[in-house]
């Protein structure tokens, strides 16, 4: 049975006072059970915030992508080891907003999914097709693909140790949300691919859906059988949001 996973994804916002705020209300209205895990993804210069604020609480943090070095003359990136020394579990790696704005092909996000789990960070690969894409019919084409650059430098023993993100460009910060059941076949398909190269990983990793879950569709996404969680912008930004779509679960 996977376990649910409600990550956020800060994007480029907060500061260190809007953090704390927004932090301790989260940890101050988490249920009283552990049912479901829980991520923030916050901006690099916010995770030793994250490990002093979230470090005796069950919320987990992480990056919000990772170089695919190890260290170096790259100016700017981030590596994993740094992750690691913020003691991040997770790390979102190729989302849309990445791939749009800095070119990132599949192939660079496969070698920064290689970079987190030397360092044994969790993950998140973000795959998704664009509006353009989906009226194509080319949705599965698009995510088969992505998915593909991954698997393809992946043993199949590693499948295990990553988590997958579904985001719908069309659906992300727009307000316009996949249908559950949109979002379903997506994510089955998804599982079909891992099942091809591990098909006991396949049914144990957990697949994300991201792109305007809001409080008022979350519970209707998170009952689709192969929705194992959300990666959440715009909501996360708000504790009683965030935590709202976690009491959905
Ligand atoms: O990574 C999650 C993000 O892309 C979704 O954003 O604002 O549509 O929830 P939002």
């Amino acid at each position: 049975m996977r376990r649910t996973l409600i990550a956020g994804n800060w994007k480029m916002n907060g500061s260190f006072s809007a953090n704390h705020t927004l932090l301790t209300g989260i940890i101050a209205g988490l249920p009283a059970n552990d049912a479901v895990d829980v991520l923030i993804c916050a901006p690099a210069p916010y995770l030793t915030q994250c490990a002093e604020v979230l470090g005796d609480s069950r919320v987990a943090w992480g990056g919000q992508d990772v170089s695919a070095h190890t260290h170096g003359a790259f100016t700017g990136e981030v590596s994993a080891g740094m992750l690691a020394d913020c003691l991040c579990k997770y790390v979102i790696v190729g989302h849309s907003e990445r791939r749009a704005y800095h070119a990132e092909s599949s192939e660079l996000v496969a070698q920064k999914v290689l970079q987190a789990l030397a360092q044994n960070l969790i993950p998140v690969v973000c795959v998704g097709e664009t509006l353009e894409q989906r009226e194509n019919g080319a949705t599965n084409i698009v995510v088969a693909e992505q998915l593909q650059a991954v698997l393809d430098v992946l043993s199949a023993d590693q499948l295990i140790n990553i988590v997958l993100a579904y985001e719908p460009v069309w659906a992300i910060g727009t307000g316009k949300t996949a249908t559950p059941q949109m979002a379903q076949d997506v994510h089955a398909f998804l599982r079909s691919q891992l099942a091809v190269k591990n098909a006991e990983a396949a049914n144990a990793v957990q697949i994300l859906y991201g792109g305007s879950m809001k409080p008022e569709n979350a519970k209707e996404l998170l009952a689709m059988a192969d929705i194992d969680g959300g990666l959440i912008g715009g909501a996360a930004l708000k504790a009683m949001d965030f935590l709202a779509i976690i009491s959905a679960c």
